[in-house]
């Protein structure tokens, strides 16, 4: 019989934070050149047991052994001299750095008098750039790049430190399908080169699709390493959750009312380089409808969020709530008429020195649910952010926690229900389940669609095509700074919605013609509604 080589190999791997067991007798075994899947719920431990690899933080106890030699791993550095890549759930790039500064950074190759060679750099993050078929532009800078092209430079720099085995953290939760596809293809032509991959993700169907083995972790404890051909997702889930799944389906009431609470009309922004990322785009959503922008990172949903945030200048155009412009009001007045969950939460959404407590109330300190007279009550606030933290199944030690040191889907979970909690009849929702586990999806999913059955108008922002066939009444697909597309969710299938959103395909409507909601799709016409209805 052949003898199985492992890459890694974790024995018995216990990590404690206080009385929190993130790890517990931890057993993982990669075989090398395989890609390996670790599955779990948000707090399970998947992160704290690959930074423990990647030696961003000690073991209280256990041993690892890399390509068969046992070895200590106490730094990131070490990890890297062992051959070890990670690409984190929250990035780490330098933000004012170029792509090509970023990737070579501290192995920057050098000419005379100890300068940095510049030419060299950027031929250095060409060629690995094409080597591996992931496209980026070397000059620009990391602080103006898309969450998915971050992901790239992130991938590449690891590469280009000569990994052999790479550690990714969520890597899909920020791709669209046509991504993943492209990101799939260069994990398979890795593990193809011999290379180990090292994959976390709560995407079943991924998993199901491109590894060998799947190892599931549960509350900090591994349930069992599976073959991938073995199983199946439903078993998966129900190793995951210790429960069979088993999810309702959504239940879509009909709308109420014809009453357009939520119009954008001409939005025209620009990005810092002065460049129009938004060529006066118009939306338009009725109370008690999900509206959906759908489209390929990078397209303009970033800069349309933002300039809805007031966290980027509107050049032209009107947001119209209830038919007052809130682009007139700062940031903090626009929230009082609507509510937002932004893409990148730790950006935007949260305060990651406070506590889950002070995150949960945010927006909130001047209202009476948390005063008593004219003085802040802890006793209510904090009644309300337990209420909040049960409801959402927040994995919490207590509420006065820093946020930080919650996992990631945790983090994202509070931005999530401090916002819906608000009860604004009008949300903005950006990547709404973008690193949460499938039961946190799943719950995430139920509340927008009772919000909406509520009279709520949901303007959804999504690159995860499952999310937006699952939740949208309609769906507009915005490519290069326009709408090209407009769609109900049953006139288009999500192949055929791909070619829109890459551009191939674009339907003649103007972008006013384009925002109107009430027209039925007509499927002779590819399901471009605006394109050929006659819409009075
Ligand atoms: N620095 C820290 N201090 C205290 N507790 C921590 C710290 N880091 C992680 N934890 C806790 O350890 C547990 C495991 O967290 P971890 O980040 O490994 O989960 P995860 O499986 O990656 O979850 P997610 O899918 O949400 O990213 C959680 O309960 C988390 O709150
Ligand atoms: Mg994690």
């Amino acid at each position: 019989m052949r003898n199985i080589e492992y890459a890694v190999e974790m024995t018995d791997v216990c990590k404690n934070y206080g009385l929190v067991q993130a790890n517990k007798d931890i057993n993982l075994k990669v075989v090398k050149g395989e890609i390996h899947a670790i599955v779990g719920e948000n707090g399970a431990g998947k992160t704290t047991l690959t930074n423990i690899l990647y030696g961003m933080i000690t073991p209280s106890s256990g041993s690892v052994a890399i390509n068969g030699q046992p070895v200590r791993i106490p730094s990131p550095k070490a990890a890297i001299a062992l051959g070890i890549g990670m690409v984190h759930q929250h990035f780490k790039l330098v933000p004012n750095f170029t792509v090509a500064e970023n990737i070579c950074l501290g192995h920057e190759p050098i000419k005379s008098l100890r300068r940095v060679d510049k030419k060299r750099m950027l031929e250095h993050t060409r060629e690995i750039s094409e080597r591996y078929g992931l496209v980026v532009e070397p000059e620009k800078r990391v602080r103006d790049l898309s969450v998915g092209l971050l992901q790239r430079v992130e991938i590449l720099k690891a590469l280009s430190r000569g990994a052999e085995i790479l550690i990714l953290d969520e890597p899909t939760a920020v791709l669209t399908p046509l991504e993943c596809r492209d990101l799939f293809k260069v994990l398979r032509g890795m593990s193809g080169q011999g290379k180990t991959v090292l994959l976390i993700t709560h995407k079943l169907k991924e998993v199901m699709e491109v590894s060998h083995h799947i190892t599931v972790l549960r509350r900090g404890i591994t349930m069992g390493t599976l073959e991938t051909s073995d199983t199946d997702e439903r078993r998966l889930a129900g190793l995951m959750m210790g429960k069979e799944a088993d999810f309702v389906p959504l239940e879509k009431k009909p709308r109420r009312e014809d009453k357009t609470a939520f119009l954008i009309r001409g939005l025209q922004v620009r990005d810092n380089f002065n460049i129009v990322k938004l060529k006066g785009i118009s939306l338009e959503v009725m109370a008690g409808e999900i509206l959906t922008v759908a489209g390929v990172e990078g397209n303009g949903q970033t800069e349309l969020v933002e300039a809805l945030m007031g966290f980027a200048r509107i050049e032209a155009g009107q947001v119209l709530v209830d038919g007052e412009d809130i682009a007139r009001r700062n940031a903090r007045g626009r929230r009082e008429r609507c509510s937002f969950i932004p893409e990148d939460r730790m950006k935007t959404g949260l305060n990651l020195d406070g506590s889950v407590h002070d995150n949960l109330i945010a927006g909130r300190q001047r209202s009476p649910e948390i005063k008593r007279g004219p003085f802040f009550d802890y006793r209510k606030s904090s009644r309300l952010a337990e209420d909040l933290v049960r409801k959402f199944n927040i994995k919490t030690a207590g509420l006065d926690i820093e946020v930080s040191s919650l996992s990631g889907g945790n983090q994202q979970k509070i931005v999530v229900a401090r916002e819906m909690s608000f009860g604004n009849k009008v949300l903005v929702v950006a990547q709404p389940s973008r690193g949460v586990d499938i039961g946190a999806t799943n719950f995430i999913h139920e509340q927008l669609t009772a919000a909406r059955n509520a009279g709520c108008a949901i303007l959804l922002i999504s690159t995860d095509l499952d999310e937006v066939y699952a939740l949208s009444d309609r769906i507009q697909v915005l490519f290069d700074g326009e709408i090209v597309g407009s769609f109900t969710p049953d006139s288009l299938s999500q192949q055929e919605i791909g070619l829109y959103m890459t551009g191939v395909n674009r339907c003649s409507a103007t972008p006013e013609d384009a925002a109107r909601p009430t027209a039925a799709p007509n499927k002779d016409s590819g399901g471009c509604e605006a394109a050929h209805e006659d819409i009075p």
